[in-house]
């Protein structure tokens, strides 16, 4: 039976917003999980022996390349192997934490994840990213439109010419506001957008697993 992938980046553990609303997720979800925290346990940058390594028939590896290549493979392995996707990326720096961007680094690879031609093999498997942050950015807030997380990883996980899967965001914003008095008055803003990110999550859970089921 396939299992439910379950990457997390942030660096808070327990105290991540993020974390705290993917375990809402995981409340609801029946099914076998793999769990990989990216904070506690980072993947190496991708190198030039894990870029050459690519395009090298592995009996003409080097050990340099050799040992990249077995890096990919088991991230590789650990994500064709899921029948679905919970991400934890919170906002940091406009972006996505850097632990997750070495993550897709090493998992993006054409001729295994991706295909130009056909479409990835993971096309179409549900994934839900969840992705706190400490300001607000929906229409009308001051920063709309410089979400760099949520846009980047829906072209990165979502699109047809990249792993196609089916994403679904979750966005927990405003988290900042009970720590920051100039932000107090937006509590009441976050608290609603926090409850609502729980609700969505949990929901997510028994849709996502009864589609999987089935
Ligand atoms: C290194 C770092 C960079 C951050 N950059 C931003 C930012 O650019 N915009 C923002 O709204 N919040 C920013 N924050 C606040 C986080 O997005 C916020 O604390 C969020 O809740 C983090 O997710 P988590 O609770 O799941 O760890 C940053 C936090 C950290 C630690």
């Amino acid at each position: 039976m396939s299992y439910l992938l379950h990457i997390d980046s942030s660096s808070l553990g327990s105290g991540s917003v993020s974390r705290q609303v993917a375990d809402s997720f995981r409340a609801e979800w029946q099914g076998p999980v793999v769990h990989r925290d990216l904070a506690a346990s980072p993947v190496p940058h991708l190198t030039a022996a894990g870029v050459s390594a690519r395009i090298t028939a592995p009996a003409r590896h080097t050990p340099e390349q050799a040992k990249a290549a077995a890096v990919q493979d088991e991230l590789i392995d650990e994500f064709l192997g899921a029948g679905a996707y919970l991400f934890t990326v919170p906002m940091y720096n406009y972006s996505m934490p850097s632990v997750f961007k070495a993550w897709l680094d090493q998992v993006m690879v054409a001729g295994r994840t991706l295909d130009f031609v056909n479409g990835s093999q993971a096309a179409g498997r549900p994934a839900v990213v969840i992705s706190a942050r400490g300001g607000g950015y929906g229409p009308g807030a001051p920063h709309h439109g410089l979400d760099y997380v949520v846009p980047a990883l829906e072209t990165i996980l979502g699109h047809a010419h990249t792993l196609g899967l089916d994403v679904t965001t979750v966005t927990p914003e405003l988290t900042l506001a009970p720590h920051n008095p100039a932000m107090a008055p937006l509590i009441p803003l976050y608290e609603a957008s926090l409850a609502d990110a729980h609700e969505q999550a949990r929901q997510l859970a028994v849709r996502i697993g009864g589609r999987i089921a089935a």
